[in-house]
């Protein structure tokens, strides 16, 4: 763990954008996890934990900060009875751990296969995708809070889980170093997804947990740029979550919209549906970024761009939903910097 200065940041992450790091550490021991912690408050900077960088956007000025990456990749099966604990370093590529599970045929994040970033990043994120969520899975998560550099274990009951949502997102001062997951040792397929349920009228096999993560990647192939060729960092908005009487007006006035119900009388509307059909914003390009044709939640980044270009472009849509709607919409993707 030798803390570097200055280090460009682009590199680090799946938009290929932004400025340096004001420090720069690589953590591979829960020892340099906690000395890298120590570093920050010794230089009095915060602390920007990084994971894959697939889901965040570097300013192009830069990190006045200690970004810290988390480079635990232990992965540990526990038998458990009737599930499996499946204990993970939070340095690890998310995929990776489906891959893992899907191989020793345990079942629970099969659905989730294909998703960029670590398994710290899956926490923070509570990600979630056709039909499955973090969440639903998540046992525990050690982590070490920062400022004061004690351990903690942060139990399923105090993880606070809502959309894209966690207690590791709303305490950044808890880094994340290992997770365990709670998966089942027998078949429990979730298929009710769209997307699925067209594979399986179409015959793909969907028995084994290896078969829908095969299927969910040939899913998201299509739908999603591919990281080698262009930046991006997925979906780059929320949906939004809004009161079911603002989502009952906007289905009146946009028949076919997708809402679905959420918790505590709100609405969650698909904000990819908006920007088609509502806006026809598919493709809308400012400069060198655009909103991806095939899944305009997701901004698409040519070489040569600049993070002020995806926060123009970001704007512009973020102004064109308020308008048509009334929804301020959120950001998924997080800012460094
Ligand atoms: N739609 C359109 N036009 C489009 C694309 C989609 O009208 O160009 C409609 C679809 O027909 C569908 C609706 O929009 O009715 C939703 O689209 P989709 O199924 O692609 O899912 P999403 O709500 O846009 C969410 C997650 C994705 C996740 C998918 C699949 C968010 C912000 N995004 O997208 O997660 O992969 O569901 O479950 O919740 C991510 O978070 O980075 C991410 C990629």
């Amino acid at each position: 763990m030798s803390p570097r200065e200055g280090v460009p940041l682009a590199p680090f992450t799946t938009f290929h954008i932004g400025g340096s790091a004001r420090v720069f550490i690589e953590a591979t021991t829960e020892e340099e996890v906690r000395a890298a912690c120590g570093e920050a408050t010794r230089r009095a900077l915060p602390l920007y934990p990084l994971g894959a960088g697939s889901n965040v956007l570097v300013r192009d000025e830069g990190v006045e900060g200690v970004v810290l990456k988390v480079g635990l990749r232990d992965c540990t099966l526990i038998d458990d009875g009737g599930d499996t604990l499946l204990v993970a370093g939070a340095g690890l590529l998310w995929d990776e751990v489906v891959d893992r599970a899907a191989a020793q045929g345990i079942f629970g994040i099969e659905n989730l296969a294909g998703i960029p970033g670590t398994v710290g990043g899956a926490a923070v994120q509570n990600i979630g995708a056709y039909g499955a969520e973090f969440s639903n899975v998540f046992s525990y998560a050690d982590t070490i809070e920062s400022t004061t550099g004690e351990h903690a274990r942060i139990e399923r009951a105090d993880a606070a889980f809502g959309y894209r949502t966690s207690f590791f997102k709303t305490h950044r001062t808890h880094v994340i170093e290992r997770v365990a997951l709670r998966l089942a040792k027998t078949a429990q397929p979730n298929l009710a997804y769209a997307d699925l349920a067209r594979a399986q009228a179409e015959s793909i096999p969907l028995t084994t947990p290896q078969e829908i993560a095969r299927a969910i990647r040939a899913i998201r192939a299509e739908k999603f740029p591919h990281a080698a060729e262009e930046g991006s960092a997925g979906s780059f908005f929320k949906n939004p979550v809004i009161p079911r009487e603002h989502a009952a007006m906007l289905s009146a006035r946009y028949p076919g919209l997708p809402v679905f119900p959420h918790e505590d009388g709100a609405a969650k509307v698909s904000l990819a549906w908006i920007l088609d059909h509502a806006l026809s914003l598919k493709g809308f390009s400012l400069g060198p970024v655009r909103l991806y044709e095939k899944q305009p939640l997701v901004i698409v980044a040519r070489e040569g761009a600049r993070a002020q270009d995806i926060d123009a472009l970001a704007r512009e849509v973020e102004a064109r939903v308020r308008r048509a709607t009334g929804i301020a919409i959120e950001r998924e993707v997080e800012t460094f910097g």
